[in-house]
């Protein structure tokens, strides 16, 4: 690109030192995704776990054209409308007892910190006003705006957000492929879920305002699925001390972990407020829901009422869309889809890992599943600096047709992964073939590896 060029597209800001050639895609269709160059591609990982549906789905794209033609735009503090009162109905529906009220926003971050937002607004309005401070995990995801960035388990971010918004507290997510010494895999989530009492106790309940917690780790942990175990007991931590648990679901949620959110898994440890994006508009439109107890909605309205506006919350054509999405999944039953179509996808990918040492750990729920990367599955080591392993995973990935979403995280501390979360829509044979593709770029990535290891160790 020309430097004196003027707009281009978002990559334009990216670090130039990216070694992941970005495809111009021209349209896409299903599962596949087409270029410039007529190249197919499987679009493995849902972008970045959005497109639940699949793309071209002509009945979501009809409701959507109906919405616009109808009412494109009604703004929600000057009046109502029906394709608002019905998303939320549906949605409230699907979530069950304790989500009787839905706050509709545009997009993750914004549902993040609208969720953050009314539980603060709930304690200022009841007089607890040093309830401020929040918990999160280490490695965690919630956002790019300012303030979700801050309660991101990310401390490569130090240096951006110190001094410049609020941090939250940290606590260690419980990571279940590497284990500190001598600990089982129950014994370290059990301690994992114990640090959250003890910096309760070190902060004091009385500033503490939330804990939030992914059911299912994005990107930060590589699709780490909380066990029932854990996520039982930091229930009843919230519980004692009065700390109000927020379920971020804007990626596993929407169907994506085989249930409508991956938390019905557990009925005993319902969250008091639970957040959804992504799958909600499946790429159609920009859209997420806050979800919380009507007694507190309502609690809140007689007090204070919720004071939020953002001008494109519940706007008519993302919530017509969201509404023709929904009648999609029962349509086409994309849950219960997700359920199966995850467990045969993840036995293949178990049986690939036989075949490719570099396939540390096979992990997830439903179709929202990572594989880490590693070096040696014996000691686990991940890669140096100096060879990002899931950047040429992607890489070889773009040769054989599969679009891969990951990127290192928190400096590849952790460990490397890449998503494996295709549509919901996807049939066997299309699994078969994306298995296929992903054995043919693991075969190239192992190879190409292990000739860069041995140079490096040369
Ligand atoms: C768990 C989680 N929370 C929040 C967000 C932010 O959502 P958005 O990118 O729609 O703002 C993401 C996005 O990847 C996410 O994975």
């Amino acid at each position: 690109m020309s430097t004196n060029q003027c707009g281009n597209a978002q990559d334009a800001f990216y670090a130039t030192g990216n070694i992941v050639p970005l495809p111009l895609i021209v349209r896409a269709e299903g599962i596949w995704m087409y270029d410039d160059v007529g190249r197919a591609y499987i679009d493995a990982s849902s972008g970045p776990v959005v497109s639940n549906l699949g793309h071209g789905n002509a009945r979501v794209i009809d409701a959507m054209a109906t919405q616009a033609r109808r009412l494109d735009f009604a703004y929600s503090r000057v009046s109502r409308h029906q394709s608002n009162i019905d998303l939320t109905h549906r949605i409230s529906e699907l979530a069950g007892p304790g989500y009787e009220r839905v706050c509709l926003a545009s997009g993750g971050s914004e549902a993040i910190e609208i969720a953050i937002k009314f539980l603060r607004q709930y304690v200022v309005a009841k007089h607890q006003l040093d309830k401020k401070r929040i918990i999160t995990l280490s490695p965690s995801y919630h956002g790019g705006t300012i303030a979700t960035l801050a309660i991101t388990g990310d401390d490569t971010l130090d240096p951006f957000i110190d001094g410049f918004a609020m941090k939250s507290d940290r606590i260690p997510a419980p990571f279940q492929y590497r284990l500190p010494d001598g600990q089982t895999r129950q014994n370290y989530r059990l301690a994992c879920a114990q640090a959250l009492e003890d910096k309760i106790l070190e902060i004091g309940a009385e500033n503490i305002l939330t804990f939030i917690v992914e059911p299912i780790g994005g990107l930060a942990t590589g699709a780490l699925v909380l066990s029932e175990d854990y996520v039982n007991r930091i229930r009843k931590i919230c519980t004692q001390y009065g700390v109000y648990l927020i379920y971020d679901e804007v990626m596993c949620g929407t169907g994506r972990a085989g249930r409508f959110l991956a938390s019905h898994a557990w009925p005993d440890a319902r969250a008091d407020v639970v957040v959804l994006a992504k799958g909600l508009g499946s790429g159609y439109t920009p859209l997420g829901a806050v979800m919380v107890p009507g007694t507190m909605a309502d609690e809140l309205a007689e007090l204070t009422g919720f004071n939020f506006s953002h001008t494109y919350n519940a706007n008519p054509i993302s919530c017509a869309t969201g509404i023709a999405v929904l009648e999609e999944y029962d349509r086409l039953n994309l849950i219960e889809a997700a359920a199966e179509r995850g467990k045969s996808l993840k036995a293949r990918l178990e049986t690939l890992a036989t075949k490719y040492p570099c396939m540390g750990d096979v992990r997830g729920a439903g179709l929202m599943m990572a594989v880490e990367l590693v070096q040696n599955p014996d000691t686990k080591a991940t890669f140096p600096a100096s060879y990002p392993p899931t950047e040429h995973v992607r890489i070889f990935g773009l040769k054989h047709g599969l679009l891969l979403y990951s990127r290192r995280t928190a400096g590849g501390r952790y460990g490397d992964w890449f998503m494996v979360a295709p549509p919901l829509t996807i049939t066997e044979d299309e699994c078969d073939e994306l298995v296929d593709r992903l054995d043919a770029t693991l075969n190239d990535f192992s190879n190409a590896a292990c000739t860069h290891l041995a140079e490096v160790i040369n």
